[in-house]
């Protein structure tokens, strides 16, 4: 049996990504999965009901004790998918300078801190250079300059439309532009237009799962390099799922 050696910190957990990664990477013994939720999350008994399907430790926090989860876990692997949605946050009274930028931004700051700088994975958005037109873009704008101007090593994903069965809560203008473009981009894809394809295609729970793995592995298998400072837009993040599972097929 393979002792468990990478600890690997999650934060949105119990989200749409999430979920997606914390499926993806518990297949591999050689991660220790560490998950935070917060108390009041919706989603706390599934959540414990995963982490007994999946073997990751859940680690159930408000989002002050962010820095002490981080100091005890040791992380040398930092994913956040944190993000709420314009309804959630006006129900808290809060803004998403508040939780995506604030939470995020704290997140990092405890990462800058520990003394082997963990691999920093982080879903950003498309369309990030429109943010001075957009709180939610501003939001991400900013997280990702935190990355950049830090010394960690990191990922950031820039994906179009999430959605797919995992998706619990409905979003309906995500799902019409999910089908519009899927069916633009089948289109595309049955006069070989693939790269047009690959640019807007929604993408699924488990496409991020497999993203994170294969950014995670290659940073692995690199012997952690420092300066890996990798972002990718949605075609890339499709072209490489793709060229794995060429790689993988018979
Ligand atoms: N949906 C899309 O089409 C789309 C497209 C591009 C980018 N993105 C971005 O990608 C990221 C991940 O998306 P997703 O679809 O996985 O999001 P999601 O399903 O809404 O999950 C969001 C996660 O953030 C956590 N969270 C929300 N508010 C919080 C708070 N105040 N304190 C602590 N945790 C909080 C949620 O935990 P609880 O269980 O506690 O609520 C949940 O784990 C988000 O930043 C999103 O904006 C989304």
């Amino acid at each position: 049996m393979t002792t468990p050696t990478i600890p690997i910190l999650i934060f949105g957990s119990s989200g749409f990504c999430g979920r997606g990664v914390l499926k993806r990477l518990s297949s591999n013994p050689t991660f220790s999965i560490s998950a935070h939720i917060r108390p009041s999350s919706g989603s706390l008994n599934t959540m414990q009901t995963l982490a007994t399907e999946y073997s990751f430790d859940l680690q159930v926090a408000p989002v002050t004790e962010i820095a002490t989860l981080i100091e005890q876990t040791q992380p040398q692997i930092i994913c956040s998918f944190i993000g709420t949605t314009k309804r959630k946050m006006r129900a808290l009274r809060l803004t998403y300078d508040d939780i995506d930028y604030g939470i995020n931004h704290q997140i990092i700051e405890q990462a800058k801190h520990l003394p082997n700088p963990p691999l920093f994975v982080y879903v950003s958005s498309m369309g990030i250079e429109w943010h001075k037109w957009s709180t939610y873009l501003k939001a991400r704008y900013k997280v990702e300059e935190e990355l950049r101007h830090s010394h960690l090593p990191y990922v950031i994903l820039r994906p179009g439309i999430l959605t797919g069965p995992t998706r619990e809560e409905a979003r309906p203008l995500e799902s019409v532009g999910a089908t519009i473009s899927d069916g633009f981009a089948q289109l595309c894809r049955s006069v070989g237009w693939n790269s047009q394809a690959n640019k807007i295609s929604s993408l699924n729970a488990t496409d991020i799962g497999n993203i994170v793995s294969l950014q995670i592995a290659t940073w692995l298998d690199q012997n952690k390099p420092l300066n890996f400072r990798t972002t990718l837009d949605v075609q890339h993040i499709q072209e490489s799922i793709q060229s794995s599972e060429a790689r993988m097929s018979p």
